[in-house]
């Protein structure tokens, strides 16, 4: 639910306002807010709602970053080459010891289950580019997990490095070609999944920008006025925060962009976002029944605050780190 319909309220029944008048506003607003509490605590989080919900235990994976490949990608080795080298090998971030990919992923998946997580929740650069083998193997392993799941883009997942065409044209075509079991037959760049009384969307923000469809389809789960828990790869941006925080930052664009180069893809849009991305940023930070963002893309564990909506950004699973969300009622 929008923020800004009961400040429309205010403004046409509030001329001349009188402190009372204030005061009601103040209460509707309160009532229609369905935060309660947010708590974390290491890597388990505990968010409290207002809302009626049954007890509902998640699993946050991001940023895994599996390289694994067969024949079928030689052809297009050129251009998977530098990511298939990178986090081959990692730290893991409780236990210190080496750890690969697959095994992070296999740990935590793992320990979704023995823990009876309700939902495993994907946000992204789950792929270190759009392998057919590496799908085909993290989706049995989901599969064989029992527990439902939600996946959304990050900006490696569809991407072959110095391939040709823009992020949007290479995102639809290796979405479709080789991502596509992940959706689970869901439309890719935006979705929603309702447990246990709370709506999960998702919205892929993998090309740092939000589409006018997005926008609308946000609006409409807002409209709802369930409890929300928004998943997204790229961070919205919050004041303080870097160029990481990608999505809706006033100084991103082709000025600013200094990865281009290295990630042999097109530079950021001239001119900084649109319109749109700049309005869903606002727009997420400004509603009462939106409980938590939950996003990837920096591999740094942090919390950022806005308009009372906690972003969580959680560490890369590539070292076996995943956040353990509980939902319950207050
Ligand atoms: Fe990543």
């Amino acid at each position: 639910m929008k923020r800004r319909h009961f400040i429309n309220t205010s403004v046409l029944s509030g001329l001349g306002l009188t402190l009372g008048a204030c005061r009601r506003e103040e209460r509707v607003l309160a009532e229609n807010e369905l935060r309660g509490t947010f708590s974390l605590d290491g890597n388990r989080i505990s968010i409290h709602t207002k809302a009626e919900v049954k007890e509902t235990r998640i699993f946050h994976i991001t940023d895994t970053h599996l390289a694994l490949d067969d024949h079928r990608g030689e052809p297009f080795m050129a251009f998977s080459q530098r990511m298939a080298a990178a986090y081959t090998v990692n730290t893991h971030f409780q236990t210190g010891e080496n750890i690969t990919t697959k095994e992070s992923f296999t740990e935590t998946l793992s320990l979704a289950k023995n823990e009876g997580a309700d939902l495993i929740a994907l946000t992204g650069d789950i792929f270190s580019f759009p392998s057919k083998a590496a799908v085909e193997w993290a989706f049995d392993m989901l599969v064989k997990t029992g527990i439902p799941f939600v996946y959304i883009a990050g900006n490696h997942d569809w991407h072959y490095e110095g391939m040709k065409g823009s992020s949007e044209a290479l995102r639809e075509e290796w979405t479709e070609k080789n991502l596509k079991p992940m959706y689970q037959g869901n439309h890719p760049l935006y979705s929603s999944y309702d447990i246990n009384g709370i709506r999960i969307v998702c919205i892929d923000n993998s090309t740092y920008e939000i589409l006018p469809e997005q926008l609308e389809f946000f609006r409409k789960q807002l409209d709802t006025g369930l409890p929300l828990l928004l998943l997204m790869h790229i961070p919205l941006h919050v004041a303080g925060r870097t160029l990481g925080f990608g999505c809706g930052h006033p100084q991103w664009g082709s000025e600013s962009d200094r990865g281009f180069e290295i990630e042999r893809r097109e530079k950021w849009r001239e001119g900084g976002h649109t319109e749109t991305t700049m309005n869903f940023r606002d727009e997420v930070f400004n509603c009462t029944n939106l409980l938590c963002v939950l996003s990837g893309h920096i591999h740094r564990p942090s919390v950022d605050v806005e308009g009372g909506v906690p972003q969580v950004v959680t560490a890369y699973n590539a070292t076996g780190a995943y956040s353990d969300i509980k939902i319950l009622s207050l």
